[in-house]
């Protein structure tokens, strides 16, 4: 008997997909005797292939692996166009505004728009398979649509979250070579408009010549500018359109989009995910791990701009078939009731969302969830950093009323989908635990040398085998995908994946998920690159030298922390610290968005460095923390340093 577990309901048991233990393990078993078997089995019983694959798993070229060759589909139709025989008149996107205005749009009429979509791509703008398309959009249903439309005439998207500045936007645009961007006028926030279109104008300003034409949904009607030739109104346009358009006919490895994520160096990357794989996997996991059933209605809180938008709020959903709830407004707005009162509007059976979400609705309204019938709820999920004990029980307990099953979903924008993960109906769980590895996806966690960690310690979260849904390269960057995912480390001959995370294994055999190992923090679930930001803060025309961390943040999960050392001309400016420190956000905000700010800027006299030069960041964290210095700091130029940093945070009190 496992202690401190907490078993699947009966009920929910019965009816799952997966309803044991013994189903999962013989599903696991199945994956590694027959690895290719198993994934050529699920892919011909779940794709509407318009041609079949001839051969399922390529590595000739590892890591550029190859899956499902020979086969052809088209990712709108399976999302789609294939339910509409047996679907026409379900709900596929259930949309809810900021102000509580619904728009329910059934799967026929979901086909028409992205057909409409897709012919004025083709038609206004020229668009054709392989052209990029960049969409900078609210959580709207165009935003849906959109990229469903770009699926199924075969153009790749790159979907750039709203909350990125004008300066990340135009990066992204011209690293993607896009030929059209679409966004919205804006959309509303907390009772009000926000705008986007500007921010689009801005990027566009220079640098972008590959952007040949900008398609604007009217979301919250307010005034914007448009220049003549370039801009065009989506509700205008898609009026003349037809509501027939051929799929493409795409090879299972054609590009299905782009999603550009933070490393630990350097510039955003654009992930590259394919079409076979992907679907089949996001399709897969949708009736696995939240066993989509067909009168369920699933809502998932996070934003289209993100990998868990794509697949969980679009892709995975629709693929399924299923009822998708897509919400434009926060959670705590107008009051920390908001989801739970959704929740028994729409009776929904499904609630994915991130820790940094639950934390902020339990400290603002704790007592909110008992106003409302939530027994509509049999699974909740978690995503986008390791959640806490006591966040977690007060989801299980309060909002599933301790008869739900959570899925604590560990996974990346990399992964495509999800990779650790209890199943709902056959996993005992443990609080705050990712618990296993899902059939077909084959794990390790392995210390410096390759090798596996014993029970309870801690090591480097990897992957061992290739996986449909995984990231293909990176876009005009394979060195960089090669050098960012693999290692030295080989297992049966093939390179090793490393996701980037800690994990430890328990003696039940349970992973858990300790956190990032490298420079990358994570701020309410969103990956920020400690590099970036540094570049930000760099501009200010004060800073010499700067070091940013990651500090342990009450709602967030992480914090951004940064350490600056001012220019010799500067110095001895406190007065001048805090108009520094907005400044230096303000930057921030410009360069990337206010997802970015730093939450503490402490000047300091200079960084502990190595004699060769390199920051010792490890330091700087656990100063941050507050934590004792373990760390060897005899090899630094200036040992004395660490007191004198010490000193200054903990007099600041910050
Ligand atoms: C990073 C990926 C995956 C969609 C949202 C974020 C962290 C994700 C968990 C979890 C602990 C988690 C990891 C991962 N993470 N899920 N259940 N438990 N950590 O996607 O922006 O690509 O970030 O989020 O550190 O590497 P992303």
């Amino acid at each position: 008997m496992l202690k401190e577990v907490y078993y699947p309901s009966e009920a929910l048991s019965k009816n799952a997909t997966i309803k044991s233990m013994d189903e999962y393990r013989a599903l696991a078993e199945e994956a590694s005797r027959d690895y290719e078997g198993f994934w050529a089995k699920y892919a011909k019983e779940k794709i509407d292939w318009f041609a079949p694959f001839t051969r399922v798993l390529n590595e000739d070229n590892a890591p550029f692996y190859k899956w499902f060759e020979g086969g052809k589909l088209n990712v709108a139709h399976q999302c789609v166009g294939r339910h509409i025989a047996t679907k026409k008149n379900k709900a596929a996107i259930i949309f809810e505004g900021d102000n509580g205005d619904q728009r329910i749009i059934t799967y026929r009429e979901l086909w028409y728009e992205i057909n409409r979509a897709a012919n004025m791509f083709k038609n206004q703008f020229g668009i054709q398979k392989g052209d990029r398309v960049v969409l900078y959009m609210p959580m709207i249903s165009e935003a849906a649509i959109s990229m469903l439309a770009c699926a199924k005439i075969g153009a790749i998207h790159s979907v750039v979250f709203g909350g990125f500045s004008a300066e990340a936007l135009r990066d992204r645009i011209i690293d993607a070579e896009a030929k059209l961007v679409i966004t919205a006028d804006g959309a509303f926030r907390k009772g009000s408009p926000y705008m986007l279109k500007p921010v689009v104008d801005k990027a566009l300003e220079h640098g972008c010549e590959c952007v040949k034409a900008v398609c604007i949904v009217e979301r919250n009607g307010e005034d914007i500018e448009w220049i003549a030739g370039r801009d065009y109104a989506y509700n205008e346009l898609i009026k003349n359109e037809s509501n027939v358009c051929e799929d493409e006919m795409m090879d299972s490895e054609d590009p299905l989009f782009l999603l550009y994520t933070s490393g630990s160096t350097g510039k955003p990357k654009g992930v590259q995910h394919s079409t076979a794989g992907y679907i089949l996997w996001a399709q897969m996991t949708m009736e696995w791990v939240f066993d989509i059933k067909d009168n369920d209605t699933y809502w998932c809180t996070a934003d289209v701009g993100w990998i868990t938008g794509h697949t969980y709020i679009v892709y995975g959903p629709l693929a399924a078939g299923a009822t998708t709830v897509m919400f434009e407004g926060v959670p705590t707005f107008p009051d920390a009731g908001r989801c739970w009162r959704m929740v028994e509007e729409y009776q929904i059976n499904q609630f994915y969302t991130a820790p940094t979400a639950i934390r902020l609705l339990h400290k603002m309204g704790a007592d909110e969830p008992k106003k409302y019938d939530l027994s509509s709820l049999r699974i909740l999920g978690t995503v986008g950093e390791p959640i806490d004990p006591p966040a977690w029980k007060w989801y299980y307990e309060e909002i599933g009323g301790s008869k739900c099953s959570i899925v604590d979903t560990y996974w990346q924008t990399e992964t495509g989908g999800h990779m650790i993960s209890p199943l709902p109906g056959a996993t005992p769980i443990k609080p705050a635990c990712a618990t296993f590895p899902l059939p077909g996806i084959i794990t390790e966690v392995i210390d410096e040398e390759g090798n596996p960690t014993p029970i309870g310690e801690k090591g480097f979260m990897c992957v061992t085998k290739p996986w449909p849904s995984m990231i293909r390269t990176i876009w005009g960057d394979p060195d960089r995908f090669v050098k960012s995912y693999f290692g030295d480390c080989k297992k049966d001959g093939k390179p090793v994946y490393f996701t980037g995370d800690g994990a430890m294994i328990d003696e039940d055999g349970y992973v858990t998920i300790t956190g990032r190992t490298d420079d990358v923090i994570n701020v309410s679930g969103h990956r920020m690159g400690t590099a970036e930001v540094e570049a930000a803060v760099k501009k200010h025309s004060h800073v010499a030298a700067v070091a940013v961390v990651g500090k342990p943040h009450p709602i967030k999960g992480e914090g951004i922390f940064a350490y600056i050392v001012l220019k010799e001309t500067i110095k001895d400016t406190t007065a001048e610290e805090m108009d520094i420190a907005q400044d230096i956000n303000k930057i921030i905000k410009e360069e990337i968005g206010a997802i970015a700010v730093c939450d503490s800027i402490v000047i300091v006299p200079d960084l502990p460095k190595t004699r060769s030069g390199k920051i010792m960041r490890r330091i700087l964290r656990s100063i941050a923390k507050g934590e004792a210095i373990t760390q060897d700091t005899s090899t630094l130029e200036d040992p004395s340093i660490v007191k004198k940093i010490e000193d200054i945070v903990n007099s600041d009190d910050i």
